[in-house]
C-alpha cells in the first residue's frame, strides 16, 4: 500500500493538474492515519482546481473530523448540505463534528435524518449521547433522573393562586387520601401550566416537589418524541414506571405540546400512538397513579391536543404570567438575597421592567454582576451592586414575554371561541401596552 503510495504521489507531482490522479492517491491516503494530513493537502488543491467537486469535499469533511479539526468540518459539511445532498455517510460524520463541539441539538437532528434513511447507520457516540439506537439498550428504570428538590413555594415570586391551586388540587388530596377516598371524590388527572417563557412553570413544578419532599422527574416531551424515534411509548411508558416505583413524585412534563404538534413525517405517524399511550398512562389504565403528581407545562398553549382537556386528565390549565409589579419586587429581592448588595430601590427596579418574566430579572441580576466583576478585576476591590448598576443591565436586556404575547394576542382575538384563551384575554386588556 505505502509503494502504491508513492508510485502515485510521483504521478500526481508530474501532472499536478490531473484531478482524476490526486483523487486516486487520496482515496489510498485515506485509511491511513498517518497520511491524513497530506491528503487533507491534496483535497483543498482538488477543490481548487474542481470547484464543484462534491466528494473530494464530503471527503475533507471526514479527514477533518478524524484530525479533530471539528469546526472546519463543521463549516465544510454546513456549506455542503446547502449545496447538495450529501451521503449519509458525511451527515453522520457531520452529526459527531457537532457533539465533539457540544451542538446537541443539530447533531441529534442530523443523525436523526441519517437514521431514518438508513437505520442501520448506527453510531456509538450519538447512540451514547443520545440514548437512541439499537432497541437493546432501551433505558431501564432508573434512567430517569429523579430529582429531590430543595426549592419550596416561598422561593417562587409571587403566582399565588397557582400555588393555592396547586395545593388544592394536587397536595391535599395526596396528604389526605384517604379522606378523599371515603367521600368517593377521584384523586389523580393533572394541572397544565401554559404561557410565556421563563415565567416560573418549570420552577413551579420544582417547588411544588419541595414542598411536599416528594421526588421529582423533569421529562422534556420533545426529547423523548426524537431521541426514541418510533419507540417514543414505550419510552412514556417508562417514565410514568419510575414516578410510580418513586411515589410521592411530580411527574413534570415540559413541552407537552409537543404530543399534538407534528412539526415532521415521523412525528406525524407517532403520533396518535403516542397521545393515546400518554392518555391512558395518565389515565391510570396500565398502572395505579397513586402519589404520582402529573404537571404539564407549555409554551405554545394553540398547539395542545384538545383531548388533554377532558375530565380527569389536564383538568385544570392554568395561565402563568409575567410578575406584576409586586411580585418583581418579590423575586428582585428572593434573587438578590445572597449577593452583595448596597440599598437597592427595588420599586424603582420592578417599575422599569414592565412584562419581564422571572428569568429576565435573573439575566438582569447577571449582567450587572458581570459588570461588577469586570471592574473589581481592574481596581481589584469588589464593589456591591447598585440600583444605577441594576438600571444599566435593563437597558442592555429587553423583555423576552413581549414576543410570545405578540403570538398570543392573535389567538386570543381570532381562535377563543370556546374561551380557552379568556385568561391571555384579560391579561392583554389590562395591559394596554401590550
Ligand atoms: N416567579 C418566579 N419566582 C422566582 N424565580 C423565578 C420566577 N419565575 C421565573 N424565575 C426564575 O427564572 C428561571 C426560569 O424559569 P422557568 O420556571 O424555567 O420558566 P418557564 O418554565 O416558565 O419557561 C427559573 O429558574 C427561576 O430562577
Ligand atoms: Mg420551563
Amino acid at each position: 500500500m505505502r509503494e502504491e503510495i508513492e508510485e502515485l504521489k510521483k504521478a500526481v507531482e508530474a501532472s499536478p493538474e490531473n484531478v482524476y490522479l490526486r483523487m486516486l492517491l487520496v482515496r489510498k491516503m485515506r485509511p491511513i492515519d498517518e497520511y491524513l494530513s497530506e491528503a487533507e493537502q491534496h483535497l483543498e488543491t482538488v477543490m481548487q482546481l474542481e470547484k464543484g467537486n462534491k466528494e473530494a469535499r464530503e471527503m475533507l469533511v471526514e479527514i477533518f473530523f478524524r484530525q479533530q479539526k471539528n469546526s472546519a468540518a463543521i463549516v465544510l459539511g454546513e456549506d455542503l448540505l446547502e449545496q447538495f445532498e450529501i451521503s449519509p455517510a458525511t451527515k453522520l460524520i457531520l452529526s459527531r463534528a457537532y457533539l465533539a463541539e457540544q451542538d446537541m441539538e443539530k447533531a441529534r437532528d442530523l443523525y436523526q435524518e441519517v437514521l431514518m434513511i438508513n437505520p442501520s447507520m448506527t453510531d456509538e457516540a450519538l447512540d451514547h449521547a443520545f440514548r437512541l439506537g439499537s432497541a437493546q439498550d432501551y433505558p431501564d428504570e432508573g434512567d430517569y433522573l429523579l430529582e429531590k428538590p430543595k426549592i419550596t413555594f416561598k422561593d417562587v415570586g409571587g403566582l399565588e393562586e397557582i400555588k393555592r391551586e396547586i395545593d388544592l388540587k394536587i397536595i391535599k388530596p395526596l396528604e389526605h387520601a384517604d379522606l378523599y377516598a371515603a367521600y368517593g371524590k377521584k384523586v389523580g388527572g393533572g394541572i397544565l401550566l401554559y404561557g410565556p417563557p421563563g415565567c416560573g412553570k418549570t420552577y413551579l413544578a420544582r417547588a411544588t416537589a419541595g414542598e411536599i419532599n416528594a421526588g421529582f422527574i423533569n421529562v422534556t416531551l420533545n426529547d423523548i418524541l426524537d431521541m426514541w424515534v418510533g419507540n417514543s411509548e414505550k419510552q412514556l411508558n417508562a417514565v410514568f414506571e419510575e414516578a410510580r416505583d418513586n411515589a410521592p413524585c411530580v411527574l413534570f412534563f415540559d413541552e407537552i405540546d409537543a404530543l399534538g404538534a407534528k412539526r415532521s413525517d415521523l412525528r406525524q405517524s407517532a403520533g396518535k400512538n403516542v397521545i393515546n399511550q400518554f392518555l391512558s398512562e395518565l389515565d391510570g389504565v396500565e398502572a395505579s397513579n397513586e402519589g404520582v403528581l402529573v404537571i404539564g407545562a407549555t409554551n405554545v398553549p394553540w398547539h395542545l391536543d384538545p383531548a388533554f382537556r377532558r375530565p380527569g386528565r389536564f383538568d385544570r390549565i392554568i395561565f402563568v404570567p409575567p410578575p406584576d409589579l409586586e411580585n418583581r419586587i418579590e423575586i428582585l429581592k428572593l434573587k438578590l438575597e445572597e449577593k452583595p448588595v448596597s440599598k437597592i430601590d427595588y420599586r424603582k427596579l420592578a417599575k422599569a421592567t414592565p412584562h419581564y418574566s422571572g428569568a429576565d430579572l435573573e439575566a438582569i441580576i447577571d449582567i450587572a454582576i458581570e459588570s461588577v466583576l469586570e471592574s473589581a478585576m481592574q481596581t481589584g476591590t469588589p464593589e456591591p451592586l447598585t440600583t444605577d448598576l441594576l438600571q444599566k443591565a435593563i437597558a442592555k436586556h429587553r423583555s423576552t414575554t413581549i414576543d410570545w404575547f405578540t403570538t398570543a394576542k392573535n389567538y386570543a382575538t381570532f381562535a377563543n371561541q370556546s374561551g380557552q384563551y379568556d385568561a391571555i384575554a384579560d391579561y392583554i386588556k389590562k395591559h394596554k401596552d401590550i
